[in-house]
C-alpha cells in the first residue's frame, strides 16, 4: 500500500522563513509520491514498516536553487574578469555564446556544465542558454536525462550585439522562440520547462518585446532577465527607452514584469525606490548574484531591504559573472558582500545572516518553482545529504554550526546523496 513512501533519517535542517531555521537532530523525513509528508523526531506509529534510509550523523538539507545561471558561459568560468559588464559581454561572452551554433561544440560544453550541476548541491535552476534553438533543446535533453529540475530559456537578442550573434529581426527572434517552445512541448519533459528569456533591455527592440508578450500569453510562460545590474547598463536603458519611468518599467510597459507572468530578474543592485515598489506590487523575484556583482564591479544589492519589504529573493551563481556553480560559496559571498555594503555604503542595512542566506538559497528561490525548497508538508522532496566528516574539528559542533561551515568552506566532496522530486540521483 505504501509503495512510493520512503523515509530518510539524519540531521534535518530547513527554513520556515528567512529568520526561522528548523533543526531536527537524528530525525525522520517522510516522503510520499515525491512530496514531503512531515519531519518527525520520533517516527509516528503509522509509518512503521516503511523503508528507512539511515544517513546516520550526516546533514539532510533541501536541494539548493540557483535562480540565475548561464549554461554556455560555464566554459569560461573564472576567466576574463577584469572588465565591467558591457565590455565583458562584448569581449568574453558574445564570442563564446556564438560557438553554440555548432551542435557538436554545444554538446561538449553543455556536458561539462550538466555533469557538474548534477554532482553539486543544486536541484533546481533557472538557466539561460543562447539564441540557438537547437542547442537550447540539446541542453534541455541533457538536464532532463541528468534528473535535474530546471527552467531553461532560449535567449532573445535582436539589437546591440555583434552580427554573428544577433537574430535578424524581431519577427525572426519570436518565430524561433515559438518553434523552440513547440519542440519543447513535443518532448514532454518531466522536469525541464521553458522560460522566456529576453537577454536584457539593451539586446531587445521594442518590437521584439511586444512579440514576446504575445508568445508569453499564448503559452503561459514565466520569464527571466537582467535588471539594474551596472551603472553603464542602466544609463544605456534610459537612452534606449526614454519613455520608461525606470529600468523595470521598460519591461513592465510590455507586460513583461511579473504582473501576469511569473518573473525573475537577476541582480537589482541599483534598483530605485520606484523600482522596488513595482517589483513588490508585481511579485517579481530577485535573483541575488553577489559574486558576479563583485567580479564585474557592479556593486552590492540591498538584499536586507528586499527581505524587509517582503520581496521574493533567491540566490544565483550567475556563472560566468560568478566563477562557480557552488551555491554554498554564493551564500558566503552574499554574507560577505552585505558586510562590505554595511561598512562602506549604508549602515542602516545590517549584514545578512546564515539563516537568511540559507533561506534564500532554498525556500526563497524555490518558491519560483512552486512548493520547493523546504521540508514543510506538501513541499516537493528535493534533498541533499551532506557528509562533513572530512572537515575535522576537535570540539563538539551543533547542527547549525555544521551547516555554517558547509556554507563557508565545503565543496562537492561533502555531497553524499541527492534527491530531486523524490527520486534519488546518486
Ligand atoms: N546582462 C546581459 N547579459 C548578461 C550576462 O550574460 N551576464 C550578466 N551578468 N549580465 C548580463
Ligand atoms: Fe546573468
Amino acid at each position: 500500500m505504501y509503495e512510493s513512501i520512503f523515509i530518510l533519517k539524519g540531521n534535518i535542517v530547513y527554513s520556515k522563513s528567512a529568520s526561522e531555521l528548523k533543526v531536527c537532530e537524528h530525525g525522520y523525513l517522510v516522503c510520499e509520491n515525491g512530496e514531503v509528508r512531515g519531519v518527525y523526531q520520533t517516527l509516528p506509529f503509522e509509518y512503521g514498516g516503511i523503508p528507512v534510509t539511515d544517513y546516520e550523523d550526516r546533514l539532510i538539507i533541501p536541494g539548493l536553487v540557483d535562480l540565475h545561471v548561464h549554461a554556455p558561459q560555464y566554459s569560461f568560468r573564472g576567466l576574463g574578469m577584469d572588465m565591467e559588464l558591457l565590455e565583458w559581454l562584448e569581449t568574453n561572452t558574445f564570442p563564446e555564446e556564438a560557438k553554440f551554433q555548432d551542435l557538436e561544440y554545444a554538446a561538449r560544453a553543455y556536458k561539462v556544465f550538466v555533469e557538474n550541476m548534477k554532482k553539486g548541491a543544486t536541484t533546481r535552476a533557472c538557466i539561460f542558454a543562447t539564441v540557438h534553438r537547437k542547442a537550447t533543446l540539446l541542453l534541455m535533453d541533457m538536464l532532463e536525462e541528468a534528473g535535474l529540475s530546471a527552467m531553461v530559456g532560449k535567449v532573445n537578442m535582436d539589437r546591440n550585439c555583434p552580427d554573428y550573434l544577433r537574430e535578424a529581426s524581431a519577427v525572426e527572434s519570436s518565430a524561433e522562440t515559438v518553434e523552440w517552445i513547440k519542440d519543447v512541448l513535443h518532448k514532454k519533459y518531466k522536469h525541464t520547462r521553458p522560460i522566456l528569456t529576453p537577454r536584457f533591455t539593451p539586446s531587445c527592440t521594442d518590437e521584439l518585446m511586444e512579440k514576446l508578450k504575445m508568445v508569453q500569453m499564448r503559452y503561459g510562460l514565466p520569464l527571466q532577465s537582467h535588471l539594474s545590474e551596472n551603472p553603464g547598463e542602466i544609463a544605456w536603458v534610459k537612452e534606449l527607452c526614454p519613455w520608461s519611468d525606470f529600468y523595470g518599467d521598460a519591461y513592465d510597459k510590455f507586460g513583461l514584469f511579473g504582473a501576469d507572468c511569473p518573473t525573475v530578474m537577476a541582480h537589482c543592485v541599483h534598483s530605485t525606490e520606484e523600482e522596488i515598489t513595482r517589483m513588490k506590487e508585481n511579485d517579481v523575484f530577485v535573483a541575488h548574484c553577489p559574486e558576479s556583482n563583485i567580479n564585474l564591479s557592479s556593486g552590492v544589492a540591498p538584499v536586507r531591504r528586499f527581505l524587509e519589504e517582503g520581496l521574493h529573493v533567491g540566490i544565483g551563481s550567475d556563472v560566468a559573472g560568478g566563477s562557480t556553480e557552488n551555491l554554498f560559496a554564493a551564500m558566503s559571498h552574499a554574507i560577505q558582500a552585505s558586510k562590505m555594503r554595511w561598512r562602506l555604503m549604508d549602515d542602516s542595512l545590517k549584514p545578512l545572516t546564515v539563516e537568511e542566506v540559507f533561506y534564500m538559497a532554498t525556500k526563497g528561490g524555490g518558491e519560483f518553482f512552486g512548493k520547493v525548497g523546504s521540508f514543510e508538508p506538501g513541499y516537493e522532496l528535493d534533498a541533499v545529504i551532506l557528509d562533513d566528516s572530512r572537515l575535522e574539528h576537535p570540539q563538539p559542533l551543533d547542527v547549525k554550526k555544521r551547516l555554517e561551515r558547509m556554507i563557508y568552506f565545503s565543496d562537492d566532496r561533502e555531497i553524499f546523496a541527492k534527491y530531486v522530486r523524490g527520486k534519488r540521483l546518486f
